[in-house]
């Protein structure tokens, strides 16, 4: 059986403030659509690698994607985004290989996502039958306020992780959770779980960050220049 990545790169990256849509910004050189499908087919296995891209920017998607598909052997398909990242995910689930098993959706904005994490999530996906999402521990103490600043409580760290992409899943518990979804979720394991299937944690990797504001791009662009040394 077969792994499916869906890269959602339909975003338009109002935070980040580029005139470009997010997926298309260059890091030292490279989009970060790039960024994410050479990371995505550097996968010890092959994949079906969908990418979910803006309706006007399909052909460009396509050109850039393929171009990093290198000599992986494996299978890559561009569609058209929502005008939410779960309806952009839908998209992606629309076109599945028959012979897939395994899915993975993974946002394109985490440009510096080493192979190996995606590596793992497929691992534990097929160990547990189960959602698997990547998470690092949060390391600063975290405060639940109101909406005038004053602090209510603390919450505990140890009960927290900062989940991360890819996230993976069985086939039919994805395609399930999609199917009975009634609300906008804020990724996919909310999703996963709110449809009562189990989801766990495996850990994550710091360069698995999700670039969203012009300091995030600037501290990938750090991390890039200090690994060229
Ligand atoms: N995404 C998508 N379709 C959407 C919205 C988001 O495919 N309608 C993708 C983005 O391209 C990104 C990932 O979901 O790779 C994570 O979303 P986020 O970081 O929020 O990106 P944007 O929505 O583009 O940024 P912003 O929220 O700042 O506008
Ligand atoms: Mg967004």
């Amino acid at each position: 059986p077969l792994v499916a990545v869906i890269i959602v790169a339909a975003g338009s990256g109002t935070r980040l403030g580029h005139e470009l849509p997010k997926a298309f910004v260059p890091l030292a050189g490279r989009t970060l659509l790039e960024r994410a499908v050479e990371s995505v087919f550097g996968m010890r296995e092959a994949a079906q690698v969908i990418v979910v891209a803006p309706e006007d920017r399909l052909d460009e998607a396509r050109a850039l994607a393929a171009g990093r598909a290198g000599s992986a052997v494996g299978y890559l398909d561009v569609v058209s985004g929502g005008d939410s990242r779960q309806a952009s995910v839908k998209r992606g689930l629309a076109v599945l290989r028959p012979d897939v098993d395994t899915v993975l959706v993974h946002d394109a904005a985490r440009a510096l996502t080493p192979s190996a994490l995606c590596d793992a999530v497929v691992a534990a996906v097929r160990a547990s039958g189960a959602g698997v999402v990547p998470g690092l521990d949060v390391v600063d103490s975290i405060k639940r306020v109101d909406s005038q600043g004053a602090v209510l409580a603390g919450v505990d760290r140890q009960d927290l992780s900062a989940v991360q992409t890819p996230q993976g899943f069985p086939r039919r518990m994805l395609l399930s959770a999609f199917d009975t979804a009634t609300e906008e979720q804020t990724d996919d394991a909310a999703l996963v779980l709110s449809a009562g299937f189990p989801v766990s944690v495996i850990p994550g990797d710091p360069l698995a960050f999700k670039i969203t504001t012009a300091w995030d791009l600037h501290r990938a662009e750090l991390l890039l220049s200090a690994r060229a040394q």
